[in-house]
């Protein structure tokens, strides 16, 4: 058959956002694992679409660990970004998060695509992916497509429609 294109992902955003929870949802049921846990430093996972494969460096989003990601954006083709939508206090946080990365040098310049994931919208005081948009003023990226779902990372809402606008932008 066709082999299909590799494509290296980030998978960034702060800790308890659901990042390992929506990789795992991504794979093949049979390959999905049961219990997830906190990821200590990153893990590399892979999954596949109709027409990529993904190499994924899902990140953990502790602060201690937070120093590791610029290291795998030279390499990074396309990032997902998540966020926990329940989370208000936190959302300055993930919004100076995101900001650290687009100004890093290794992303600054490139139109490189980022997916958003306004995750755990199940929960019941979760802000809207509108709100979440405006939280981490979205708008203000100019220089690089990106897109922004509602997510629920134990049922895979969401994920589909993210992942679909994200092979659209490598083809
Ligand atoms: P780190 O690896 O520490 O950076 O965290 P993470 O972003 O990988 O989060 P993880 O996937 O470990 O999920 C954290 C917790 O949120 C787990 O208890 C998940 O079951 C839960 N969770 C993930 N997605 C959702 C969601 O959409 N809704 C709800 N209610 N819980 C979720
Ligand atoms: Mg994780």
């Amino acid at each position: 058959g066709l082999k299909k294109k590799e494509v290296h992902l980030l998978c960034l955003g702060l800790d308890n956002s659901g990042k390992t929870t929506i990789i795992n949802k991504l794979k093949p049921s049979n390959a999905q694992a049961q219990d997830i846990v906190p990821t200590i430093g990153f893990s590399v996972e892979k999954f596949k679409t109709s027409s990529l494969l993904f190499t994924v460096f899902d990140m953990s989003g502790q602060g201690r660990y937070r120093n590791l990601w610029e290291h795998y954006y030279k390499e990074g083709q396309a990032i997902i970004f998540v966020t926990d939508s329940s989370d208000k206090l936190r959302m300055i946080v993930a919004k100076e998060e995101l900001e650290t990365l687009l100004n890093h040098p290794d992303i600054k310049h490139r139109r490189i695509p980022i997916l958003f994931f306004a995750n755990k919208m199940d929960l019941r005081d979760a802000l809207s992916s509108v709100k979440v948009s405006q939280l981490l003023s979205l708008e203000n990226i100019k220089d690089k497509p990106w897109h922004i779902c509602a997510s629920n990372g134990l049922t895979g809402d969401g994920l589909q429609e993210g992942v679909d606008w994200l092979q659209d932008q490598i083809q």
